[in-house]
């Protein structure tokens, strides 16, 4: 089991000023930021620059899904912008997840896959061909992942205990969907804690809006970070 949990804070804003304006304040509270699309369309590789600048860590969450060879080169260009982590659809299939997860190695990024988006319910899957239900699907796609050299997935709380038991102890587990406890679930429909996250097995927690929106997003991050090793 991961020792420790980690936090990522998702710097899900508008623009750069406002990512430097969260990094900034949120100081020595937080290494690990994930940068997404809706940051890197409009400002490529500047939002990447902007967070490593500061010396922290990019989980750069673009979810690459193409044919081997395509995401196997934005792979390489992902770890030249100075990214950490990045992530490609395990749907994408043995080939591309190898091309993917060969790639990472060579450059010591870390890539992760997607499994199934949260958003996707049995009738979603379904409609696009998939007669599995949601869990079997994640456990395929986290072992398919896994056999191809993938290091780990991301994945709901809900998820994490049956990956831990189908893919070990050293698969890394990144959850989004956490709240502290009495925080808004806002539009999260499943949640646990930090704490709970932690003792599931996380390797690393997602965390946006409980600590972008606080009071004190500094205090927040620490007061999370004070639950992950407690
Ligand atoms: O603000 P909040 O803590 O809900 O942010 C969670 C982050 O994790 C967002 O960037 C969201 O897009 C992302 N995410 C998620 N659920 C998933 C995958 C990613 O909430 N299944």
């Amino acid at each position: 089991m991961a020792s420790r949990t980690e936090l990522i804070v998702a710097l899900d804003v508008a623009t750069l000023d406002e990512a430097a304006a969260v990094v900034h304040t949120l100081g020595d509270a937080v290494t690990w930021y994930k940068i997404g699309k809706q940051l890197f369309t409009r400002f490529g590789p500047a939002a990447v620059q902007t967070v490593k600048a500061a010396g922290k860590h990019v989980f750069l969450d673009l979810k690459f899904h193409d044919i081997p060879n395509t995401v196997a080169q934005a792979v390489r260009s992902a770890a030249s912008l100075g990214a950490d982590i990045t992530n490609v659809h395990a749907s994408g299939g043995r080939a591309m997840l190898k091309a993917a997860a060969d790639a990472a190695r060579e450059t010591g990024l870390i890539v992760l896959g997607v499994t199934v988006l949260t958003s996707m319910d049995a009738a979603e899957l379904r409609a696009v061909g998939i007669t599995a239900s949601p869990e079997e699907q994640v456990v395929r796609l986290a072992r398919l992942a896994q056999a191809a050299g993938v290091p780990g997935v991301v994945c709901s709380a809900l998820e994490i205990a049956a990956l831990r038991q189908a893919c070990g102890p050293d698969f890394l587990l990144v959850v989004p969907g956490i709240r502290p406890a009495g925080a808004a679930h806002d539009d999260q429909a499943r949640v646990m804690t930090p704490a709970e996250a932690a003792r599931a097995g996380a390797s690393y927690i997602v965390v946006g809006r409980p600590i972008l929106k606080a009071p004190s997003p500094a205090e927040a991050a620490r007061a999370i970070r004070r639950e992950l090793n407690g």
